[in-house]
């Protein structure tokens, strides 16, 4: 339960709430009418807004305000209205300090972690065992599943479970293996850097899956790290350089199999409050530009100095795949890449949005 309201006061520009546990935050009253949650202002059934943002009058004023509901719920009736907006305590705590919050992030700042390890059979079965490898993923980045038949099938099921397939240039569904069938360095048996996948997309895809479905060969590990440990640690190392990587829009380009993706992002992706969003390096795919004259060599160094912390090996998890296993990593945050290998090797795997994991995860969590 959120705590109470203890008190609401009036102010020329809008209200103070105070809650019982002394926090307190200003809404405008062009806010809370904004936000009146009346059936005339908004529509409960659908969660869309109905009033006429633009019609309010510039001078909104509250007749009264009270407080009901033993401090759950506020009340304004409006001057210039025959209207009372009630507000639920939890709405406005929420809206003053954050949404529905996602578990916290745990960085890989003492090495790797241990992936959380979860089945295949129980995740098709029951939410819970959904949620548990949902809130793994968001927390470590990354997260296997086991007991996976080996055929594409078990993928599609597996993508199906968690919210729809991204479709991309390589397909829905897909499954490579070394054989040249695409312009990527995926469908070849050579050793892949640290990268992020599809930077060359306006919305890079947020989830990706490697399931593999056959191995007998030598090599192929898959090497994980945390690009926001790395970020983390530039931040507090070299804010000059951190600010640049956040700054600098690089671009990445998929150039063959008869399409010419281009997009540009920082490789350190910021919300508009200033905290990191999403971590986007592809040195493989990064399409030729120049930066500003006077910015180049910094660029290049501050380019230098995040590939230097990503390398550090100490921080890198790897992973051998074998058929019946699979890991889900989050694209946004987790940098992966691939040894070399001989022998024969056949991987399915998918993407997902990124806003569609956030989903998921909010409406697993309640
Ligand atoms: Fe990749």
């Amino acid at each position: 339960m959120p705590p109470k309201i203890e008190s609401a006061e009036a102010l020329p520009l809008g209200l103070s709430i105070t809650w019982t546990d002394a926090a307190q935050a200003d809404f405008p009253w062009i806010w809370l009418r904004d936000h009146c949650r009346a059936p005339e202002s908004y529509d409960g059934a659908t969660n869309q807004r109905r009033v006429d943002t633009f019609a309010l009058p510039a001078d909104l004023a509250a007749e009264s305000v009270a407080v009901g509901g033993a401090g759950a719920v506020l009340e304004v009736s409006w001057r210039q209205e025959d209207l009372i907006s009630r507000y639920d305590s939890g709405f406005l705590r929420a809206q003053a300090f954050g949404e529905a919050r996602l578990p916290d992030r745990r960085l890989w700042e003492d090495g790797p972690p241990e992936p959380a390890r979860h089945r295949f059979d129980e995740i098709l079965e029951g939410d819970a065992a959904l949620r548990g490898l949902l809130s793994d993923l968001w927390r470590d980045g990354l997260v296997l599943v086991e007991s996976l038949p080996s055929e594409i099938a078990a993928t599609r099921r597996l993508a199906e479970r968690i919210g729809y397939v991204r479709e991309t240039i390589f397909g829905g569904v897909w499954d490579f293996q070394a054989d040249g069938a695409r312009a990527d360095s995926a469908y070849s048996n050579e050793a892949i850097g640290l990268h992020s996948d599809g930077t060359y997309s306006e919305d890079p895809p947020g989830v990706q899956a490697l399931h593999c479905l056959a191995f007998d060969g030598e090599g192929a590990v898959n090497v994980f790290a945390d690009g926001f440990r790395v970020a983390a640690r530039l931040q507090a190392e070299a804010p000059e350089t951190y600010r640049l990587l956040s700054e600098v829009e690089v671009p990445a380009e998929y150039l063959g199999d008869g399409v010419h993706l281009l997009a540009r992002h920082p490789v350190l992706g910021l919300d508009a409050a200033g905290g990191l969003r999403r971590v986007c390096f592809n040195n493989f795919d990064r399409a030729p530009f120049r930066p500003r004259p006077v910015v180049t060599e910094a660029f290049y160094a501050a380019l230098g100095r995040f590939h230097a912390l990503l390398s550090d090996e100490d921080y890198h998890l790897r992973l051998q795949l074998s058929p019946g296993l699979a890991v889900l990593f989050d694209n946004w945050r987790v940098l992966h890449a691939r040894s070399g290998f001989t022998g024969h090797r056949h991987m399915a795997g998918f993407y997902l949005n990124h806003e569609d994991l956030e989903s998921r995860l909010r409406m697993l969590l309640g």
